[in-house]
């Protein structure tokens, strides 16, 4: 029988958890109604859960790779012994198959692949395990820093719209834009979140909402067709928001609807902010328009909690990111410095430094 799941403190901070030689994921399709560990066991079952959203936002899938990673080298040397990595090739393929947009999974994959091509025959998993708890760590330590220098940018006491959810829940701790707003609001910067509900899994109404609760953060939630018209009202100094990656000319694909609301934001005289791991970087694509952007099902935006809502028959279409041209970003934040009105030579002068 297998042991029972521990019990971990329920916290953001906790949604990737390494305990007594297992991974868990805090299941993030049900919170904040329920608080559920799950335990994955194989590469595959990493895979999936990345796939069916029990983790999401770029770090966060990231890191969970790497961990994957970690129990396929495991289950490799436990079945195979010195043809471990034989063994875990189908492992390493779905892990790379599962979600196609944030390129932090494939950043962390190569990562791993580059200490799984140094190994020879002995047990891989206490390298690779503690290769995958750096990648976890550095995570955290670059969203401080990347936090304390987006809060930096911010002039004084005012209201942020924030999208989908790039918090604690979405990297390894601390989170990337809500990284940003928290250390802006330990600063006394902030009089007011709004987290936009992000339609259609919520990441806004579900996830950003709780995270900002649990740090006692003013949040109000908004439906995303809201925000350019809570513009028009005054008083909303930055839109901060996270992404999936980052081209080589400082174009940024994150969540579906970051677009629009930077179009709104431009015409509002808001400025914009996307604050990012350098991890989140892809010099290898040109410009936004080379980003592989994810599909999903049609399902998603039929139905609502599990129930059809959508007019039966109807199709619908569900790219589940954009991209915002880099000449709309008033600065890129990153751990290794801010990228102020970005474009190809200032985000090759960051990468090179
Ligand atoms: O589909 P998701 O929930 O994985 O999308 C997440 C986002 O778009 C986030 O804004 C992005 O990954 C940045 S997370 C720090």
């Amino acid at each position: 029988m297998e042991a029972p799941i521990p019990n971990i403190p329920i916290h953001a901070d906790n949604a990737i958890v390494w305990c007594d030689g297992h991974l868990y994921l805090l299941d993030q399709r049900i919170l904040p109604l329920q608080t559920v560990f799950i335990r994955l066991n194989t590469g595959a079952e990493v895979a999936n859960a990345i796939r069916d959203m029990v983790v999401r936002g770029a770090p966060a899938i990231g890191i969970t790779a790497a961990f994957g990673v970690v129990i396929a080298a495991r289950n490799g040397w436990a079945s195979a012994g010195r043809g471990w990595k034989a063994a875990m090739a189908a492992d390493l393929a779905v892990l790379a198959a599962s979600r196609p947009t944030a390129v932090n999974l494939f950043w962390a994959l190569a990562r791993m692949q580059r200490l799984v091509d140094e190994l020879g025959g002995e047990d891989p998993t206490p390298r690779l395990l503690a290769e995958a708890q750096a990648i976890h760590k550095e995570d955290i330590a670059a969203n401080r820093t990347l936090g304390d220098l987006g809060a930096a940018l911010i002039a004084g006491p005012t209201a942020v719209i924030t999208h989908c959810n790039a918090g604690a829940l979405a990297t390894g701790g601390y989170g990337t834009a809500l990284g940003v707003i928290r250390s802006a609001h330990a600063a006394g910067k902030i009089q007011q979140v709004y987290a936009d509900e992000t339609r259609p899994w919520l990441q806004g109404s579900r996830l950003t909402a709780w995270e900002l609760q649990q740090d006692n953060i003013p949040v109000t939630l908004l439906i995303d067709g809201a925000a350019a018209s809570l513009m028009t009202q005054g008083g909303i100094g930055w839109v901060i928001v996270g992404s999936d990656r980052i081209a080589a000319n400082g174009d940024v694909a994150n969540k579906i609807g970051t677009y629009g609301l930077a179009v709104a934001a431009r015409h509002h005289g808001v400025k914009v902010m996307v604050a990012a791991p350098t991890s989140t970087i892809d010099l290898s694509v040109a410009s936004g328009a080379d980003i592989p952007i994810e599909s999903r099902a049609a399902a998603e935006v039929l139905c609502c909690g599990g129930k059809q809502l959508g007019a039966p028959g109807v199709e619908a279409w569900n790219p589940v990111f954009d991209v915002t041209p880099a000449s709309m970003v008033d600065a890129i934040v990153t751990e290794r410095g801010v990228v102020l009105r970005p474009n190809a030579k200032k985000m090759a002068k960051l990468m090179a430094g």
